[in-house]
């Protein structure tokens, strides 16, 4: 049966990963040391088991930012004003969307981007389903590529960035600052952009929020190499590989990575990779800000600093940013 909500989702489907995947591991892995893009973690398999690591007890994250998006719901629909267009990177279930959209004033659109096409596409039906009067369009699309965002017929207000998650931590500075820089040339001056950040925090706290007793990280990990052997035909033997996440003093980052557990060799695309015991492919960074380093990478990227909402501990942080229209 056909999800309610199909036919008012306006899909734009910019096939992000089709020709990338090979390519990009082919390269990850020829590189010392080796590393692969996290956003290849997101097919459907992933971005299930990402729902599922949110659920985990260890995994702060999520929970903590729900809580400040509940609790500061009203000032931050003040922070957006009325009849806002709503553009959300990196989407996922669009769970916390629903907090942002319950609070602003008549929003004239949601435009969710992510790069997981059949997970993107279900959240957009729900939402849709459960916002009748919402014109919903869905673009799977990698937001690292240049991409124009469709004309913005009807909308009244502003352009909301929302950007949760701390998904942004994935990315080093420089790469952080050129994101931020390139999704404000979709905005006027004036408009906003509400982003989640993880904060530097005690790491008792940090390491096993990526490391779960249940092993879902694990598996989310792993699901790298499994979808390599699934859409590339690559010979990964998942039971010689481990799932390990350390934290970076140095760069105030978490560093998930797959530990080869013997000497082995995996092929890819006709290409031999061999892999000695211990050998390690970094996976992903989570950095760890203190609000005083976001708030200068966001300047650096054209953002000025309007809002901040935290939780009672101060482990996560919601920063209300304005596009000042360089
Ligand atoms: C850490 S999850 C966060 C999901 C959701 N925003 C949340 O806060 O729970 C990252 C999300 O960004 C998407 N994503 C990761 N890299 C991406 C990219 N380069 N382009 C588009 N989407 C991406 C993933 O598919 C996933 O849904």
């Amino acid at each position: 049966m056909k999800p309610a909500g199909l036919d008012r989702v306006r899909l734009l489907d910019l096939e992000p990963t089709t020709d990338d995947f090979e390519a990009q591991l082919l390269a990850g892995l020829r590189r010392q040391p080796r590393r692969l893009p996290c956003k290849f973690f997101y097919d459907s398999v992933g971005s299930a088991l990402f729902e599922l690591i949110c659920e985990t007890p260890e995994y702060y994250p999520t929970r903590t930012e729900l809580k400040i998006l509940a609790e500061h719901a009203a000032a931050i629909a003040d922070f957006a004003g009325p009849g806002a267009r709503v553009v959300e990177l990196g989407s996922g279930s669009s769970r916390k969307t629903r907090l942002l959209l319950d609070a602003l004033r008549e929003p004239a659109a949601y435009v969710p981007i992510d790069i997981s096409r059949e997970h993107l596409l279900n959240a957009a039906n729900a939402v849709a389903d459960e916002y009748p009067a919402l014109p919903v369009m869905a673009i799977c699309a990698d937001y690292a590529r240049p991409l124009s965002l469709p004309e913005e017929d009807g909308t009244r207000g502003r352009t909301i960035l929302f950007f949760p998650g701390s998904t942004i931590g994935n990315l080093e500075a420089p790469e952080a600052v050129g994101l931020l820089a390139r999704v404000g040339q979709w905005c006027r001056s004036g408009d906003r952009l509400i982003i989640g950040v993880d904060l530097e925090k005690p790491l008792e706290v940090v390491v096993p929020a990526y490391n779960d007793k249940a092993g879902v990280t694990a598996a989310f990990n792993l699901n790298l190499l499994a979808r390599a052997n699934r859409e590339l035909g690559a010979t990964f033997d998942l039971d010689r590989f481990s799932h390990e996440a350390i934290y970076d003093r140095a760069h105030q980052r978490i560093e998930m990575r797959l530990i080869s557990q013997q000497q082995q060799a995996a092929e890819v695309g006709g290409a031999w990779f061999a892999f000695a015991a211990e050998a390690v492919i970094t996976t992903e960074f989570s950095h760890k800000y203190t609000p005083s380093r976001f708030q200068q990478l966001a300047e650096a990227a054209g953002w000025s600093f309007t809002s901040y909402w935290t939780d009672d501990r101060g482990w996560f942080g919601v920063f209300g940013l304005t596009w000042s229209g360089r």
